[in-house]
């Protein structure tokens, strides 16, 4: 191949057995010529000597001119005489080594003596004598004792020594002195050699500049997530202690906002970079998607375009090239053979952390605060930034072998090349087929895809770089580790979740029932573990739901938590569910309730499952996988506000159940919660009203208002991502439905008008207020903005949670 350095055949015996002299091989010499960079000065001068003869005056050689006809044969590749000429040179040296020997032979010791001493650095030269001891003793030689070499060597010996250029010397003629290596021929090698395999230690530099990018958010995101636990912790106590005495003193006194200068500084900081849309104000889209793509919240969006400056500048900085380099004739060639192997590193340097931050099982998802959400946008930009590296790659590599090399066509046959092109292939269908337009419409064909997709592309890594060294798998195992880890903790997570074997009674949830109420376009589906659950249910928790008897059983959707029932809730006078399964009463000790929108994938055929049981009622098996998801601490809010659209409501009602747990043990803050959901069909909040709800509503602490967009509700689509218009009415005619305490509304909440009221509230009475959102992409944004605008103001006792149900 084009790069392949001269064989320094010093000795006839095989040289290939000293590893630091092999020469670069295939694929592209990923081996440096030394292994020590101090080690380079030395391995240049001797580079460069060994193309010639030497011999003590008057010892006759008789191999010379049998070997220089056997030096004709090798050429193929066009444009390197430099290496070409020290190619044919280093053969002919075979059958010379009685004569010549840099061991033992004085001139030969001294000419590499006296050009080490004038041209090697302190540092170089110290390293130089143990290299040539190792050079030696690996082709069974002993290096002659140097000292008395050392003693000739003087200053002014040296500068009398003639001058060895292998540009106008010819090799064919024995040196039968001592000579020095010319200055300027010296240059040009050392740096040919150093340039090509320091190149290498710059990639590898740089690609821990990747690494390391990503591992300083995850610390910071760690130190943020250790900072806020601890200030939560010590708020619970401050916080819930105050409102007793605030209660006791029958005046509030809360404060809500400590403003120390610290506080300031942190307000500042999460008004404008962790609470805003990306773009806010003049751009309240996040939520909504803007040309099909998410605009992230403003630190996540920070974080990303940090990374792709960073990832530009270290595609494009610190390429070493020079003109007269003897491997690469021209700078050109230079700059398309480092920035190939560059991006390529840089390329595999992105797939740990894009790996990492695909899976559901991400440690960073527990040590930090960034939601899957976060990681979601992370992972597709990290794959953007893998994907475009690879293509580099593979266009650099394309343009080296068909323009400077003629080995195109035989390379491509070789594995590591072609699996190269695998790979690059399926990263960029990767990241065609991800868009999310294919992703809303064929989920589960786009999640098959990319997952088979993924495992090619590994594979065809693990294959394109499995030769002569490991360094490159370094990046990969990670992956099929990170891999490994997430699938296995899935397996776990259903095994825990369903099996008791223990209990020997297989899966746990054959209490499961499934109903599909018709008039709201509403699946309920609430499962009840026969015996105890190994985990504990609560807000803010969503778990994977499988049907494994089912064609397509690996399937699997992700849903909240609806509401549940624990074995420590009472069930009256403020418990959830109004009429547990009688069929389980006996062994009755906790359940689940999941509230299902019916789409057109396995929610679709579990509506259709529904409607074919005589009583729209069915038992089926189902596994689920879980808990995910985190807890928001809204119990340190004096009022919560909880913005929902149609089965977002979800999310609200294990907040209000937990509400009415903590309120009955005294720790929770809250006085008020209101509750704005809004929905296409009046019948949902009918049901989910006098059921999970029913308690919760008569209670003087939770306010509801109920708003009905009142479309059809067999209007089809996704009410989340629905488009709306912005002129929608807001408070209509209100009615009061006194029986279960509810008020419901035409048209669509004002949602920005009703946080403010809330805040105008919170600002007199000097409370707090958090803003929970699960709702319609507007409702979210709106949401958002709203709580963004009042921080803006100055106020810092806000705080805003939104839960998703998509990435
Ligand atoms: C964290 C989270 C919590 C959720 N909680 C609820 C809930 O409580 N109630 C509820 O009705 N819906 C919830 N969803 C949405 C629910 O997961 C999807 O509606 C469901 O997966 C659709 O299944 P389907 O086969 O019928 O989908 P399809 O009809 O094929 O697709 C409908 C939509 O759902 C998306 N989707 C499909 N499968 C998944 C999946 N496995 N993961 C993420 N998105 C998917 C698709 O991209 C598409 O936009 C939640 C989603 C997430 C991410
Ligand atoms: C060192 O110099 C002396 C005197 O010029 C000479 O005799 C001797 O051979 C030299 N030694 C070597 C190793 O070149
Ligand atoms: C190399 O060539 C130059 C000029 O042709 C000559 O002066 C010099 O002595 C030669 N060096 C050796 C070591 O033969
Ligand atoms: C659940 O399991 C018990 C005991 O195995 C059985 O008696 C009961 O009928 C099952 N219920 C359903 C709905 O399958
Ligand atoms: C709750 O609703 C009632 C009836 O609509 C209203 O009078 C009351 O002011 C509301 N309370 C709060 C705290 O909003």
């Amino acid at each position: 191949m084009v790069t392949s350095r001269p064989l320094l055949l010093f000795l006839s015996l095989g040289l290939s057995s000293v590893p630091a002299l092999a020469g670069r091989g295939k694929p592209d010499g990923f081996n440096p010529s030394a292994s020590n960079y101090d080690d380079y000065c030395f391995y240049a001068i001797y580079s460069a000597m060994s193309s010639y003869t030497f011999q003590l005056p008057g010892t006759a050689s008789t191999t010379t001119s049998a070997a220089s006809g056997a030096s004709t044969g090798s050429s193929g590749s066009s444009g390197h005489t430099g290496h070409h000429k020290r190619q044919e040179l280093g053969k002919r040296r075979q059958g010379n080594s009685a004569s010549t020997n840099p061991c033992t032979l004085s001139i030969e010791v001294m000419s590499l003596y006296a050009s080490a001493k004038t041209y090697c650095n302190a540092r170089q030269f110290k390293a130089a004598i143990p290299y040539w001891q190792s050079l030696c003793s690996a082709n069974g030689f002993t290096l002659m004792d140097l000292t008395e070499i050392a003693a000739n060597a003087t200053q002014t010996y040296i500068d009398a020594l003639p001058v060895l250029d292998p540009n106008t010397n010819s090799t064919s003629t024995p040196i039968e002195q001592s000579v020095i290596l010319d200055k300027d021929y010296y240059d040009v090698l050392y740096h040919t050699d150093f340039a090509h395999d320091y190149a290498f230690q710059i990639d590898a530099l740089f690609s821990w500049g990747f690494l390391g990018f990503w591992g300083g958010i995850m610390a910071l995101g760690m130190l943020h997530k250790v900072v806020s636990v601890a200030i939560s912790h010590v708020n619970d106590r401050r916080l819930l202690a105050s409102r007793h005495d605030a209660e006791g003193a029958g005046v509030t006194v809360a404060p809500a906002a400590p403003a120390g200068p610290l506080a300031k500084s942190w307000h500042w900081i999460r008004t404008w970079f962790i609470i805003p849309a990306g773009f806010a104000p003049l751009s309240e889209h996040h939520q909504r998607r803007v040309y099909w793509h998410t605009i992230p919240r403003r630190i996540d969006l920070l974080i990303v375009g940090a990374f792709w400056i960073v990832a530009i500048i270290l595609s494009f900085v610190r390429y070493d090239t020079f003109t007269g380099n003897l491997s690469y004739s021209t700078v050109a060639y230079q700059n398309w053979q480092q920035s190939a192997d560059r991006t390529g590193i840089l390329s595999y340097a992105c797939l740990p952390f894009l790996w990492l931050f695909g899976g559901r099982n991400n440690i960073f998802l527990w040590a930090t605060n960034f939601s899957f959400r976060s990681f979601n946008i992370f992972h597709r930009h990290l794959a953007w930034i893998a994907t475009l590296e690879a293509i580099v790659h593979s266009i650099n590599y394309t343009v080296l072998y068909t323009v400077y090399s003629s080995s195109y066509v035989s390379d491509y046959a070789q594995n590591y090349f072609y699996m190269g092109v695998v790979a690059t292939i399926t990263m960029s269908l990767m990241a065609v087929l991800s868009h999310s337009w294919l992703r809303e419409k064929f989920y589960e064909s786009f999640l098959i895809t990319h997952i088979v997709l993924a495992i090619v592309t590994i594979y065809g890594l693990i294959r394109h770089t499995n030769f002569q060294n490991t360094t490159w798998q370094n990046y990969l195992y990670p992956v099929v580790a990170i891999w490994a880890f997430d699938r296995l903790l899935r397996i776990v997570r259903v095994i825990y979740c369903n099996l008791h074997v223990k209990y020997s009674k297989g899966f746990v949830h054959n209490e499961t029932v499934v109903r599909y109420f018709a008039d709201a376009d509403l699946l309920r589906i609430e499962m009840t573990p026969g015996v105890r659950a190994p985990f504990k249910p609560g807000p803010g928790q969503y778990y994977f739901l499988y049907q494994p008897m089912a064609l397509l059983g690996w399937e699997n959707h992700p849903f909240t938590l609806g509401a549940y029932t624990t074995k420590d809730m009472p069930t009256s006078p403020s418990g959830a569910l109004s009429s547990p399964p009688a069929s389980a009463a006996g062994t009755y000790e906790s359940s689940l309730v999941f509230y299902v929108r019916p789409y057109d994938g396995w929610t679709q055929r579990l509506r259709k499952q529904c409607q074919k049981a005589a009583d729209g009622v069915i038992h089926p098996k189902l596994l689920i996988e879980g808990p995910y998801g985190e807890k928001s601490d809204l119990h340190l809010f004096d009022t919560v506000l909880l913005f929902v659209g149609g089965t977002g409501i979800a999310s609200a009602v294990p907040y209000i159940l937990d509400h009415m747990q903590r309120d009955l043990a005294g720790k929770t803050r809250t006085t008020n919660i209101q509750l704005i959901w809004s929905s296409r069909q009046k019948a949902m909040f009918d049901h989910i009203a006098t059921t999970e709800l029913r308690n919760a509503l008569q209670r003087s602490d939770v306010n509801a208002t109920f708003y009905t967009t009142g479309r059809p509700a067999t209007v089809a689509g996704q009410d989340l991502n629905e488009k709306t218009s912005p002129a929608a009415p807001a408070y209509d005619t209100a009615s009061s439905i006194q029986s279960v305490g509810y008020v419901t509304a035409n048209g669509r909440p004002d949602v920005k008008g009703i946080v403010a009221a809330a805040v105008e509230q919170a600002k007199l009475s000097s409370t707090r207020v958090a803003v929970l959102v699960c709702g319609p992409a507007q409702m979210a944004d709106d949401s958002r903005a709203a709580v963004f605008t009042a921080m803006r103001g100055g106020f810092h006792g806000i705080e805003y949670f939104e839960e998703t149900f998509g990435w």
